[in-house]
């Protein structure tokens, strides 16, 4: 496994494995690695020549006051489990790097980012998409690998391709749970014991709504107000969002007539938790 810090060597090193007729599988990552992460490695594995994964905690997709300081980082423990999985590249730069003096490029998609986390971190989609159309164009993958978890940027993600013709297939795997059905998350590590039992009432009210499709209900609105009052009956836990929307235009629906999407961010003391559930009619 090589481990590449500068953005040149990464661009002329995947060009030239291109050249070969390698098929590129690229996991864009913050680092601080849990399962939902190894999943995706793994599935690049299966399908592609060669497994590009980046290790970047991107400064400008965190909001003023947001967690970039805190956010967990452990590139020695990181790298050992790339090396496990058989990772081929790892590119893993600096801030300096990525954004030299002189950086003024942003890329925005408008309208996507503007519902559910884009109401309280405004400009963290735009650092995403920013730093996702770099990434794609050094290494300039064939897939590219997303988690489920972050519904929202997956689509966001998407939207990016589509609209600027990158020659590549988001691919977007389901969200890998712990036992209680809390979604894995870097930030889980910073819950304390008794907040981490409380987080999990995040699944568990989205697997009650869930139940009370199947049964038959079809009003949005009495499926978020059942969300609502379990997750509000939890103490620790504080609701940023409910929503249920439509899962390709994330426009909030009335009624469930055809796929839904579930969505919700919740604070537990002061980390912030996000986590939805697709829902399809029986
Ligand atoms: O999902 C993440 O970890 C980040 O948002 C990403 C896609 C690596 C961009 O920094």
């Amino acid at each position: 496994m090589q481990i590449i810090d500068d953005p040149s060597v990464i661009q002329r090193r995947c060009k030239s494995l291109r050249r070969q007729g390698k098929t590129i599988g690229f996991v864009p990552t913050m680092g601080a690695f849990h399962e939902g992460h190894i999943s995706l490695m793994r599935r690049a594995r299966a399908d592609n020549d060669v497994v590009v994964v980046s290790i970047f905690v991107n400064p400008i997709q965190f909001g003023r006051g947001e967690d970039f300081d805190s956010y967990p980082r452990d590139l020695p423990d990181d790298l050992a489990q790339t090396e496990r999985v058989g990772v081929d590249l790892v590119f893993a730069p600096s801030a300096e790097a990525i954004y030299p003096k002189g950086f003024q490029t942003h890329v925005d998609v408008t309208g996507l980012t503007e519902g559910l986390c884009g109401v309280s971190r405004p400009g963290h989609f735009r650092g995403v998409t920013t730093v996702v159309a770099k990434l794609f164009n050094l290494v300039r993958p064939h897939r590219a690998y997303f988690g489920q978890k972050d519904y929202q940027q997956s689509v966001v993600v998407r939207r990016l391709v589509a609209d600027l013709n990158f020659d590549l297939d988001v691919v977007v795997l389901p969200t890998v749970r712990e036992t209680d059905g809390l979604a894995m998350s870097s930030r889980n590590v910073r819950l304390t014991s008794q907040q981490r039992q409380a987080a999990s009432i995040l699944y568990r009210s989205l697997c009650r709504a869930e139940e009370r499709v199947n049964a038959g209900e079809r009003s949005a609105k009495a499926i978020i107000e059942e969300v609502r009052a379990m997750i509000e009956a939890e103490p620790l836990a504080r609701i940023e969002y409910v929503a249920l929307c439509h899962p390709d235009t994330l426009q909030p629906l009335d009624r469930i007539d055809g796929p839904a999407l579930l969505a919700l961010a919740v604070r537990v003391g002061e980390t912030r938790l996000i986590d939805n559930v697709l829902i399809t009619l029986p």
